[in-house]
């Protein structure tokens, strides 16, 4: 064939392809979302195989060893009993709560990790909304706001370097800005979920903090999944109200949010490859029908492709052990 254009040539070798190589996932792009509950015990997670619920002495050595692995960061997530959960979600902002103590063992055993910390009612009120519901069962936005507010100004206090909105509420973006910056908090960051989907992918994630809503669902605070333009309105009002990165979430069924919202901020962009991603990826690893290094490898490089910055995975430390081996 006369074919003066021939592709295949930049495919050669594998020397060619580390040349041409457009995009890269390392064990600094991603963020190691951990699970925590009170007491001296570390318990495996029924729903997401291979993730525990950290004591925090359990969860002091799992992230200092995955920072040592190149993990830059780690995203807490709590378990609050019961008998704690009120329809206030009180709990959220005691200063000697479970997050506030973890994030203090956290920075002083190790000090240049970064500690985000999610910020949302869920685990904490009674009814499992990320807001607080009302007696016929709306979900208020305002008197919600207010007690993110407390929350995140509690996480700050105890050292928090990221906060972390992930309760889709409107206008917490600016109003969490205000406090911090009242309290004398302006470099604590925060990291917004800014098009965060009502998506079945969550369900492992409810099963390990039992956190699902007692009734109803979350739709009129997530998107419907149906919707793109809504996450590029969603986008600039977070870059507006002072979001330092903006999140999508769930990220693997999303990626043509990902590259959308890329196209149009100039903030940095964060994506969740959440615990229905995780566990369709260990199940099916789990049959021998995958092979889970591969998968996992593929499915971050093609998030950051989309244009992700950063991900949060719960595989980061197995990626990062693995990386480069
Ligand atoms: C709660 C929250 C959820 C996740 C992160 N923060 C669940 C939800 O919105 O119901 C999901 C993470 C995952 O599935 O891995 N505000």
């Amino acid at each position: 064939m006369n074919l003066p254009i021939r592709p295949r040539r930049n495919r050669q070798s594998p020397a060619i392809r580390d040349l041409v190589r457009e995009t890269e996932v390392t064990p600094g792009h991603l963020i190691y979302p951990l699970f925590i509950q009170d007491g001296s015990a570390d318990t495996p997670i029924d729903s997401m195989p291979g993730c525990q619920r950290w004591s925090l002495s359990g969860l002091v050595k799992e992230a200092g060893e995955a920072h040592a692995l190149g993990i830059p960061a780690v995203v807490l997530f709590p378990r609050i009993p019961d008998d704690q959960k009120t329809p206030l979600a009180e709990e959220s902002f005691n200063p000697d709560g479970l997050v506030p103590r973890a994030i203090r063992a956290l920075k002083s055993a190790h000090p240049t990790l970064t500690v985000i910390t999610d910020v949302a009612l869920d685990p904490y009120n009674s009814d499992g909304h990320d807001g607080i519901v009302a007696p016929d069962g709306r979900i208020l936005n305002d008197e919600t706001v207010e007690v993110l507010c407390r929350q995140a100004l509690c996480h700050a206090e105890a050292g928090a370097d990221i906060i972390s909105p992930s309760d889709m509420m409107d206008g917490r973006v600016a109003a969490i800005r205000a406090a911090l910056d009242q309290a004398g908090f302006t470099g604590v960051s925060i990291l917004s979920y800014t098009a965060k989907y009502a998506s079945a992918f969550y369900g492992p994630f409810r099963g390990a903090l039992d956190s699902a809503p007692k009734s109803g669902d979350k739709k009129t605070y997530q998107m419907d999944p149906a919707n793109t333009r809504e996450a590029e309105r969603e986008a600039r009002l977070d870059e507006a109200e002072g979001a330092d990165i903006l999140m999508v979430k769930p990220a693997g069924a999303y990626l043509d949010i990902i590259a959308r919202l890329r196209a149009t901020t100039m903030l940095p962009i964060a994506a969740y490859q959440v615990s229905g991603e995780y566990l369709m990826i260990k199940s099916a690893a789990a049959s021998g029908w995958l092979d889970e290094k591969k998968i996992v490898h593929e499915t971050l490089l093609s998030i950051r492709r989309a244009g992700a910055d950063m991900i949060l995975t719960y595989f980061a430390k197995s990626f990062a052990s693995d990386w480069k081996k």
